[in-house]
């Protein structure tokens, strides 16, 4: 069985329902999933880590928030949850489905990552919004209605925080593009 293909039709569809149901009708896969799901790949090629458990865990790894349940301030515990009962519905070999659940639960910060899987999806998380600049605008000036003086500091913030949260390695792989970024982006 393409396990891989079968979690991604299960999210593609939980994602549908999301956009359907949720106020601000948000695009899981459009604005996050996709993106974190490519990085994810390309840091399991370099750092060899397994890609069926990269791309798994990538594409569960929110899938609390996605199916709205609990907080998220918890939704790395609840999404592991629900990725074990999912892959287990699929019959996904049992080691490898504790796998995937620490790449879930691990995920908020590369600083909780135990092994290279989990490194990957929690880097890859934070590298996905380097991918989506687009969406800070969103955040800063509508959804939290910000001034412009108080929207570029926050940007600012926000950007130094998702980069220290990298891995070491991962920080001297993508330190270049970050500068770049940080160069355009954010006012001297
Ligand atoms: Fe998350
Ligand atoms: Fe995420």
């Amino acid at each position: 069985m393409d396990y891989v293909k079968e979690v991604e039709n299960y999210v593609m569809d939980r994602i549908k329902w999301h956009k359907e149901t949720a106020d601000d009708h948000f695009d899981f896969w459009n604005e996050h999933i996709k993106y974190v799901y490519t990085e994810a790949i390309k840091l399991a090629e370099k750092y060899n880590a397994d890609s069926e458990i990269v791309k798994i865990g990538a594409l569960l790894h929110d899938i609390a928030l996605i199916n709205k349940v609990g907080t998220k301030v918890d939704h790395h515990i609840n999404g592991a949850k629900i990725a074990a009962e999912v892959l287990t519905k699929l019959q996904y070999p049992h080691n490898r489905i504790q796998r995937v659940v620490g790449c879930v639960y691990n995920h908020r910060s590369s600083k909780n990552a135990t092994n290279i899987d989990e490194l990957c999806v929690a880097d890859g998380d934070i590298l996905a919004h380097f991918d989506n600049i687009p969406m800070l605008f969103d955040i800063m000036f509508n959804v939290r209605g910000m001034q412009l003086a108080e929207g570029r500091e926050e940007m600012k913030k926000y950007i130094e925080k998702d980069y220290n949260d990298l891995s070491d390695r991962t920080k001297k792989v993508f330190k270049d593009r970050y500068e770049v970024i940080k160069d355009v982006l954010i006012a001297k």
